[in-house]
């Protein structure tokens, strides 16, 4: 294994309990990590706690602890929270580690001897909580804008850290990199804060003031400030400077953090490596809030969700889902209980558990639980459609992966769900087991059916790696790493026919919602239906598709098909087009009925007949109304 892959997290405080927010940020780190290993990628995920400073003394001494015993316990709820949320990081380091003390001093040592740092009166605007000064344009009517609260003003001597010297560099370093900072958002942020003039950052406390910290190498009469310590912590967990882990991992690394510590990632943290002589990170990936009632989820405002009770009643993979959907990363989401309840029935139950136990269940029905062997020599369109839909999943969850747009690599997967579940209503398994002359078709459809389950399970293992190991034990499969590597994956025909599977066991449950306790009644209503958008696509790939008006000529039913009708269509050459509508027209009702074909579709056999084209239509609750003109206009006219 090679091309090393370096995750991390950010070192969260030890003055309160781990809530949803520390949750969201080592999940993503963990989907991240995890699909780097499908890539077949050499990970070390990082993760961990930040101890000193202030907060930490005063939350220590509420309860009536030495920093160091408050510390420790705080730590280790993270530390044994992290795998109960299936989280599989390489390193957990605290900043009161020896090995990290040592590197800390050792780069201050560095960057002072070089010149940039230096010892100077200031007075200034503090606050607590972030423990670092603001200047007033930085503060929202007067008040720390993440603690709102106002700051203390402080005088003191202290020592500097030349910031100001590397603005230019900086800027130069994030224009010439598109996406050091990403989402975009972010990095014009960053370097609209970079338009002003930047000061020098206050690195030091005096030890009258705050003695929990790690002392100046160069004047023991201070500690450094806590940003200075906590940094370092990506450096100083792999070994910095000769430690392999470093030699290896760093600078191939991807922070990720939430917008409330930009500055210090996007601004103090390049400038200390530059100044160091340490080689730069590679990305910064900045996501926003979860928000309670439209505020921010925060320790100091006291609104925080508990992860693990949301974990006990809805199940950690439903959790991780939800988490990983709702989101858009970049932006800020709502957290509620009902949008979380809403997603785990409509597409874990509905979608991905329906489809699961509907093809496992008719491979033991029809098939006694053996996987079939496609047929070499029937009709390749019973194949190539769904086979190059999972190809286009593939791509696009992989695209939305590795640029951090984790509901688009889900919307893709989805998408296929959806593609699935229809290529069943199409091919209609059950009529073909009715005749011995379709048995090869039928042995075809099932093992696609099972083949598009596995390469689904596949794609769902970084986000449910406990659903994913379930669906492939439920294939017959010992799940593990080969299971789950990409390149296995975008090879159609992983699926060994032959294969024993077991019997099957529901994924999801349906929460009911009307038997949920302790929620009033309106709490419990299910998220409203919101549509589910497709991913974006550009206006030079929808000019490839060729809509065009068509009239219908003949209508027949298929025999033994109860769902398809066979149309003649007028296209401005008469075309042949097997639509699944049966449920809902009647075939004379459909004659003389002007309709929208796709008129450039792959040509697909359905009960023997070739059907080239498709016709627009909306279904809803079964019920299928087809898409016409308002107004008469010439069959074969394109619509753009
Ligand atoms: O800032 N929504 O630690 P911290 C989303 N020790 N993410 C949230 C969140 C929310 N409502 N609340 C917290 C510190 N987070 C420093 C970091 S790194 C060298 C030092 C997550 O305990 C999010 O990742 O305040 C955010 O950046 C982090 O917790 C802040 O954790
Ligand atoms: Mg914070």
């Amino acid at each position: 294994m090679s091309n090393p892959f370096y995750i991390t997290t950010p070192i969260y405080y030890v003055n309160a309990r781990p809530h949803l927010g520390h949750a969201y940020t080592t999940i993503v780190a963990d989907v991240v990590g995890r699909f780097n290993r499908m890539l077949d990628r050499e990970v070390f995920f990082l993760t961990g706690t930040d101890e000193h400073g202030d907060k930490i003394v005063r939350a220590a001494k509420k309860e009536n602890l030495s920093p160091r015993v408050y510390a420790d316990e705080i730590s280790e709820l993270f530390r044994q929270l992290w795998p109960q949320l299936n989280i599989d990081y390489s390193a957990f380091i605290r900043t009161t580690d020896p090995a990290h003390i040592a590197v800390v001093k050792q780069v201050l040592q560095k960057i002072y001897d070089a010149g940039d740092i230096y010892f100077s009166e200031y007075e200034g605007l503090y606050c607590f909580g972030c423990e670092r000064f603001y200047v007033e344009r930085e503060l929202v009517d007067g008040k720390c804008p993440d603690h709102e609260t106002p700051p203390e003003i402080i005088k003191e001597s202290n020592y500097f850290f030349r910031m100001s010297r590397y603005q230019d560099w900086l800027i130069e370093y994030i224009e010439a990199n598109q996406d050091f900072i990403r989402p975009e958002r972010y990095r014009n942020e960053v370097l609209s804060f970079l338009k002003e003039p930047l000061e020098d950052l206050c690195i030091s406390r005096p030890k009258s003031r705050l003695e929990w910290g790690i002392s100046l190498p160069f004047d023991d009469n201070y500690v450094t400030y806590v940003w200075f310590d906590a940094l370092l912590n990506y450096v100083s967990a792999l070994g910095y400077p000769e430690g392999p882990l470093f030699k290896k991992f760093w600078p191939q690394v991807q922070h990720i953090v939430a917008k409330d510590i930009l500055k210090p990632h996007g601004i103090y943290w390049p400038i200390m490596l530059k100044a160091a002589g340490i080689p730069i990170f590679q990305h910064l990936n900045v996501h926003g809030y979860w928000n309670v009632d439209h505020s921010k989820m925060s320790k100091s405002l006291g609104n925080v969700i508990e992860p693990l009770e949301l974990k006990n009643v809805y199940g950690l993979d439903a959790f991780r889902y939800f988490l990983m959907r709702e989101m858009v990363f970049g932006l800020d989401s709502g957290f509620s209980e009902s949008a979380l309840v809403g997603r785990i029935n409509a597409d874990l139950a509905n979608d991905l558990g329906n489809l699961f136990s509907r093809v496992t269940a008719m491979a033991h029905k029809y098939f006694k639980g053996i996987v079939p062997a496609p047929d070499p020599h029937g009709d390749p369109l019973l194949t190539q459609g769904l086979r190059s839909d999972a190809a286009v999943a593939i791509r696009e969850f992989e695209t939305g992966m590795s640029g951090f747009m984790f509901h688009k690599a889900l919307m893709a997967v989805w998408e296929f769900i959806g593609q699935m579940n229809k290529y069943i209503d199409v091919t209609a398994p059950w009529v073909l087991a009715k005749s011995k002359s379709t048995s090869k078709q039928l042995e075809t459809v099932i093992y696609n059916l099972l083949e598009g389950l596995r390469i689904i399970s596949g794609l769902i293992f970084p986000i449910m790696p406990e659903t994913a190991a379930s669906m492939q034990r439920h294939l017959g499969q010992d799940p593990g790493k080969t299971f789950c590597s990409m390149s296995f994956l975008s090879q159609w025909g992983g699926l060994v026919s032959g294969t024993v599977i077991p019997k099957s066991v529901p994924l999801f449950p349906r929460i009911d919602v009307s038997k949920k306790e302790n929620e009033t009644a309106e709490e419990a209503l299910p998220a409203p239906d919101r549509p589910v958008f497709k991913p974006e696509i550009s206006l030079e790939e929808f000019k490839k598709v060729d809509l065009r008006v068509g009239r219908i000529i003949r209508a027949e039913a298929v025999p033994k098909a109860k769902k398809l009708l066979k149309l003649e269509v007028d296209l401005g050459e008469n075309r042949t087009i097997v639509a699944g509508i049966a449920g809902s027209y009647s075939p004379e009702n459909l004659v003389g009925k002007q309709v929208i074909v796709l008129a450039n579709l792959q040509p697909a056999k359905l009960m023997g007949i070739l059907s080239q084209g498709m016709l627009l239509a909306a279904v809803n609750d079964n019920r299928c109304t087809v898409a016409t003109l308002d107004g008469d206009v010439k069959p074969g006219t394109a619509l753009s």
